[in-house]
């Protein structure tokens, strides 16, 4: 029914869109195939675009309350993809997840306290708590087998090395891995144990694709911790730029503090479109999700089985989440700077470099494949034409 949509080609150039308006000054060159910032070149579904052009037809944008059918969107929809039974009092309004997170580094730390994450990871957990003033302490990731796993041990020891935070990424950017649920327990029984307030980002969790099973760490049974969890509509239904997000908290003093938090910054209140998004898309946007998602799983399986055939020096994780693949380079024989140049001025493509997501991400680069399936060919055969260039130059 939307599948057609998706293939659409979109100019987006002159729109403001950072993807397409920030290449010259991020590249260096307008002569690339922009294919980083976490947004889809995909159309907002109908339904979304109706809801916001209803809204329109009223001449006034006056100051507004949060609509009753927000909460119960939100509601519905936790509880009918997650079985996650929520009560109303329990969410809130956030204009992104990258401000909740900074909002909650500022509610629940101090100057100087520990904050823990696992990198590789999105740059905002690696900036935000050292632009906060707190210290960073990072649990490296461990990439065997084209997938993230983690190191238990060594989260164990930095748990304990006085860490006050641990903020999460679940499913995790880069990579699209899926936490199991085992996994989840692990992490969350060691962070209660020290007595660690959770952060635990949820952005990509409806992207989850085919065959996996996105768990909330709220649901674990060991999330007997302060544990914020921060979700929204905004990466799923590709409208970021509309500043709507959600956070969930289920222990009355945690949430108590954090509401009084925003209260008192009178951040505890959102704008009108992001309200009607949210509302058509919790409703209405179960079909069409599920179409994005398999066009997606389509658009991975076709860079993997293209690199297999065609570039076997690249080999790429295989996402359970989201849109996102993790190029590993490291055979190439390039530094990372070589890399870059090589991606920008021999392939033509415009990829985040692996390093934006810590020192583990040398060698990497993190591919958007969340676009029409033409606009990824026309990137892979770029890909290739650049790499025979390398093989005939050594
Ligand atoms: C893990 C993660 N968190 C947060 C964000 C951005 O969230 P927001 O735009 O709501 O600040 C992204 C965007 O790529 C992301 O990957």
């Amino acid at each position: 029914m939307y599948t057609d949509s998706f293939n659409t080609q979109l100019v987006r150039k002159n729109t403001g869109a950072i993807k397409y308006d920030r290449i010259k000054t991020d590249f260096g060159t307008e002569n690339i195939l922009p294919m980083w910032v976490a947004d889809m070149d995909i159309p907002v579904p109908p339904f979304i675009m109706e809801a916001i052009q209803t809204r329109c037809q009223h001449p006034i944008l006056g100051y507004t309350l949060i609509p009753e059918r927000w909460y119960q969107s939100i509601l519905n929809w936790l509880a009918q993809r997650y079985q996650w039974e929520v009560q109303k009092q329990e969410i809130g309004f956030l204009p992104g997840i990258v401000s909740g997170i900074a909002l909650a580094i500022q509610c629940f730390s101090k100057p100087g306290d520990r904050i823990l994450i696992q990198s590789p990871v999105y740059p905002p957990f690696r900036y935000l708590p050292k632009a906060n003033g707190r210290e960073l302490v990072e649990n490296s990731l461990v990439y065997r087998n084209n997938q993230f796993e983690i190191d238990f041990e060594d989260f164990e020891e930095k748990a304990a090395s006085g860490c006050r935070m641990f903020i999460l990424c679940s499913p995790h950017n880069p990579g699209g891995r899926v936490w199991s649920k085992e996994a989840l327990e692990r992490m969350l029984a060691i962070c209660a144990a020290h007595d660690i307030c959770v952060v635990s980002d949820e952005i990509h969790a409806d992207l989850t694709l085919p065959g996996h099973q996105h768990h909330p760490a709220a649901m674990v049974e060991t999330s007997d911790c302060a544990l914020i969890t921060l979700m929204a509509p905004s990466k799923t239904f590709n409208i970021p730029g509309l500043n709507s997000s959600f956070y969930v908290i289920q222990n009355e003093s945690v949430r108590t503090q954090f509401d009084r938090f925003l209260q008192n910054l009178s951040l505890n209140h959102g704008n009108l479109f992001a309200y009607e998004a949210t509302v058509a898309a919790y409703e209405q946007g179960a079909v069409w999700l599920e179409e994005l998602t398999r066009y997606l799983q389509t658009n991975i399986d076709y860079v993997v089985a293209f690199l297999k055939a065609h570039i076997p020096q690249i080999t790429c994780s295989i996402p359970q989440a989201s849109f996102l693949i993790w190029l590993d380079c490291r055979n190439l024989g390039m530094n990372q700077k070589e890399l870059e140049t090589f991606f920008i001025h021999e392939a033509g493509l415009g990829l985040n470099t692996g390093t934006s997501f810590g020192p583990e991400g040398y060698g990497f680069m993190r591919l958007n494949i969340g676009c029409p399936i033409e606009t990824l060919q026309l990137a892979m055969s770029q890909l290739k034409s650049a790499i025979k260039q390398v093989k005939t130059d050594q």
